[in-house]
């Protein structure tokens, strides 16, 4: 029988797992995202709440020091975090998940052993628990210094790189081995904890920084994983539902993230894209010579002014230029016009899930004038005036559809030059992502309009505003 106490910790871990699952569900689209997120803070506040009814914690007062100490640097670096840094601030605070959940699952080893002998089945979770946790700690601080650019964003490699990594992985399974085998020396333990380390940092580093975001949300599966493990050493329910969730949701949304990008994990794994990105826009190099068609801001607005309906494809150039108000002030002088305008947004725009919705929500663009499929879009780009690319490369590049040498070819794009006239938004002639050459550049029916995105937006709208009554009114 449960005494009371147990009993109110029990209700509510049960409330809290099912707070942690609608929130979870409800952030799958944009507008019920908010009140996804505050179901799970609620859900996460319940379970902390409960925990701290548990006689097992250390005293109130330590606990209230730590809270503070991360309070007061959560804070900090929350109001101090710009948009675009968002993608390495996940991950440090990914890896210090991780590092929490290998540190937990060790103390609670050294606990249990002075008491005894560890059973095979408690000790296989430490092993789990501190060896998952350590790599995804030491694999998410660089994954962060590299997108920081505390590190070079180019993948660092050198010889017998993965001969070693496999060397790594083998000792830390002997090592477990070793651990579950002998009823549990600690210092099998360290070592597992130490190679660990090592390996997480040796994994990630040969990685480019563009694939950063897939990697952290793969560290971030892994963190899941480390503290469900950990649960299971504490006996803690709670921490094993949560981090069942979470290792589940960082699963799928790796694949999902892969799927689009139409790369298999081994692929961002071992770092193609990043040894590419160099390359530039060589691809033409020895063909014959192709040729751009600029055009200017007063044409551009008057295409658009006549249109009647835009898509506007935006991508990371947007993000980076923070042009997100611009091209919303943009579309209102449109729709003011009696253009009807639509944002078609790639999955994997920008770099990190949900990058472009993320922004332009921030700039408070309609959810209704968003579509985030792909076959949708490209129905939508079929009777589309005018397509206005804003900072997008890889996402619009038909070598996707047609070139099978292409790295991208087979990921899904919004193919532009279905528009009646395409217009793109850049600064040069300069490549994406991916690192590679863009066709549509040079296609007849494409124009470019050169520029950081934010003043180019900015110019259009003024171009509009001093265009008294053209259009359709
Ligand atoms: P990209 O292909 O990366 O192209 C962005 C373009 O923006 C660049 O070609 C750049 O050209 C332009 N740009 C940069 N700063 C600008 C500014 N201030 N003003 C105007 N333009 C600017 O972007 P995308 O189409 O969004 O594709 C995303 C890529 O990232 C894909 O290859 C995707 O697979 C990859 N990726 C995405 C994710 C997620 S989860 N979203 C994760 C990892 C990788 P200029 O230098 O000429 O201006």
């Amino acid at each position: 029988m449960l005494g009371t106490r147990e009993s109110i910790i029990a209700v509510c871990y049960i409330v809290a797992s099912v707070l942690l699952i609608l929130g979870l569900k409800r952030l799958s689209s944009p507008a019920t995202a908010r009140s996804g997120n505050s179901l799970a803070a609620i859900g996460v506040f319940l379970a902390l709440a409960a925990t701290l009814l548990d006689r097992e914690i250390v005293s109130y007062w330590e606990i209230g020091v730590g809270v503070a100490i991360g309070a007061a640097l959560g804070i900090y670096a929350a109001r101090r975090v710009q948009m675009t840094a968002m993608p390495q601030m996940v991950g440090l605070l990914n890896g210090l998940g991780g590092g929490t959940a290998a540190l937990v699952s060790l103390s609670e080893f050294l606990r249990l052993a002075r008491e005894g002998p560890v059973g095979a089945s408690e000790a296989t979770s430490v092993v789990l628990g501190t060896a998952i946790g350590a790599v995804s700690f030491t694999g998410s601080i660089i994954a962060f210094a590299k997108l920081q650019e505390l590190l070079s964003g180019r993948p660092l490699q050198f010889p017998l790189q993965r001969a070693l990594n496999a060397l790594l992985f083998l000792a830390i399974l002997a090592l477990g081995a070793l651990l579950v085998v002998g009823g549990g020396n600690p210092h099998f333990l360290w070592g597992i904890f130490g190679v660990a380390l090592a390996l997480g940092a040796l994994l990630v580093l040969p990685i480019g920084g563009g694939d950063m975001p897939v990697v952290i949300s793969t560290l971030n599966a892994l963190t899941g994983m480390a503290a469900a493990f950990t649960g299971v050493v504490l006996h803690n329910q709670m921490l094993v539902v949560a981090g069942v969730l979470v290792g589940a949701s960082g699963t799928l949304l790796t694949i999902l993230m892969g799927r689009a990008m139409n790369r298999s994990l081994g692929n961002v794994l071992f770092g193609a894209f990043g040894a590419e990105s160099a390359a530039g826009p060589s691809a033409s190099a020895g063909g014959p010579p192709r040729t751009i068609r600029q055009t200017t801001a007063e044409d551009t607005a008057i295409a658009l002014a006549y249109a009647r309906n835009v898509v506007i494809v935006p991508g990371y150039g947007l993000a980076v230029a923070e042009g997100q108000h611009a091209v919303r002030e943009l579309s209102q002088e449109l729709e003011k016009r009696g253009v009807n305008v639509k944002y078609a947004i790639h999955p994997v725009a920008g770099r990190m899930p949900g990058h472009l919705n993320v922004i332009l929500s921030d700039a408070q663009v309609e959810y209704d004038a968003l579509v985030g499929d792909i076959d949708e879009g490209n129905a939508l780009l079929q009777s589309a005036d005018v397509a206005l690319v804003v900072g997008a490369n890889d996402t619009v590049n038909p070598a996707a559809l047609e070139d099978r040498t292409s790295p991208i070819y087979g990921m899904p794009i919004f193919d532009v030059r279905k528009a009646k006239s395409t217009i793109v938004l850049k600064r040069s002639l300069g490549v994406g992502f991916a690192g590679i050459d863009n066709p549509l550049f040079y296609q007849p029916n494409t124009a470019m309009l050169l520029g950081d995105a934010k003043q180019t937006l900015k110019s259009l709208s003024a171009e509009l505003k001093s265009m008294n009554g053209a259009g359709h009114g």
